[in-house]
């Protein structure tokens, strides 16, 4: 495995196995990876016959600086992970590598990145697109892979990607879970203990949404009172937004669903009063699927004979 810290030796490496003929796939990461991230090195390492994983916590997609001085880095343990896994090439740059003196370009895709983490996060999606795009041209891909988890993230990065012609796939790959269900995350470990018990709920609402659009539910308003209702059985728990939306668009799903429709949650769980752990916010999203007229959604096909 080799470790670059430099866009022209990344570059110069990507052409070398481009004009060998073998595919690249990159895996863009900000680190303290998990099984999650490791899940996207496997779907890279099937498209391709070369996986670059990215290592960088890029300053320009935090809005809060306690966010960024908070994120957790674990670069040592991550290189460990890659070489088992078998990454080929890690690109872990400086952030002066990636903004050098005088940077003042961004990419910004306007639309799509306005509303669910868009609203809270004034200029989040314009970091990442931008250190994306600098990333796609830094590490020469065939592939990309993103994880759903980060719904809105991968809309906004295949939006970029149209928009602008990279010669790219963009990859999306399913969200790895924990044990109870929880969708795996490098801000998991910053929760209070009794703030990651509570956080079932986020998984409990994903689940009541399916189980009603399974049973034939299709108002807008029913499934997220019912959602609004599993989360806030958590005291901890502040919610952010809960929301239907396209897909693809972003756009509010119609008041009666009648196709697929993305249930996109952002929750920020607090520590217990008197304790000192800050508040954690948390993401997590489902596809419902209610174009069938016997009930649609995954377990209801799964179900059905
Ligand atoms: P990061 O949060 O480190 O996530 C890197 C990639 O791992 C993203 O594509 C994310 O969707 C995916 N991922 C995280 N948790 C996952 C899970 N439980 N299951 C499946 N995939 C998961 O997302 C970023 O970094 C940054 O915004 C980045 C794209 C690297 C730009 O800086």
């Amino acid at each position: 495995m080799r470790l670059i810290e430099t866009v022209a030796e990344l570059q110069a490496e990507a052409d070398r196995e481009r004009a060998a003929g073998r595919r690249i796939a990159l895996i863009p990461t900000m680190g303290a990876l998990h099984e999650g991230h490791l899940s996207l090195i496997d779907e890279g390492r099937s498209r391709a016959d070369r996986v670059f994983l990215s290592i960088f916590v890029n300053p320009t997609q935090f809005n809060q600086a306690s966010d960024l001085d908070q994120y957790p880095r674990t670069f040592e343990d991550d290189l460990d992970q890659c070489k088992r896994r078998v990454v080929d090439v890690v690109f872990a740059p400086s952030a002066e590598e990636m903004y050098g003196p005088g940077s003042q370009t961004f990419v910004d895709v306007s639309e799509l990145s306005q509303p669910l983490c868009g609203g809270n996060r004034p200029g989040h999606f314009r970091g990442v697109t931008t250190i994306v795009a600098k990333l796609l041209l830094a590490a020469k891909p065939h592939v990309a892979v993103f994880g759903e988890k980060d719904a809105q993230q991968l809309a906004v990065i295949r939006r970029m990607v149209a928009d602008l012609g990279f010669d790219v796939e963009v990859v999306g790959a399913p969200i790895v879970r924990e044990s109870d269900g929880i969708a795996m995350s490098s801000r998991n470990v910053n929760l209070h203990p009794e703030a990651r018990r509570q956080a079932t709920v986020l998984v409990a609402a994903l689940d009541a949404a399916e189980s009603m659009i399974a049973a034939g539910e299709r108002d807008h308003a029913e499934i997220l009172r019912r959602v609004n209702d599993e989360i806030s059985k958590a005291p901890l728990a502040t919610i952010d937004y809960a929301e239907l939306r396209d897909p693809d668009t972003l756009a509010p799903s119609p008041g009666r669903l009648s196709g697929p429709a993305l249930l996109a949650l952002a929750v920020v769980f607090d520590a217990p009063a008197g304790e000192s752990a800050a508040g954690v916010r948390l993401i997590d999203n489902r596809m419902l699927l209610a174009g069938t007229a016997r009930g649609g959604g995954r377990k209801a096909e799964i179900h059905d004979p």
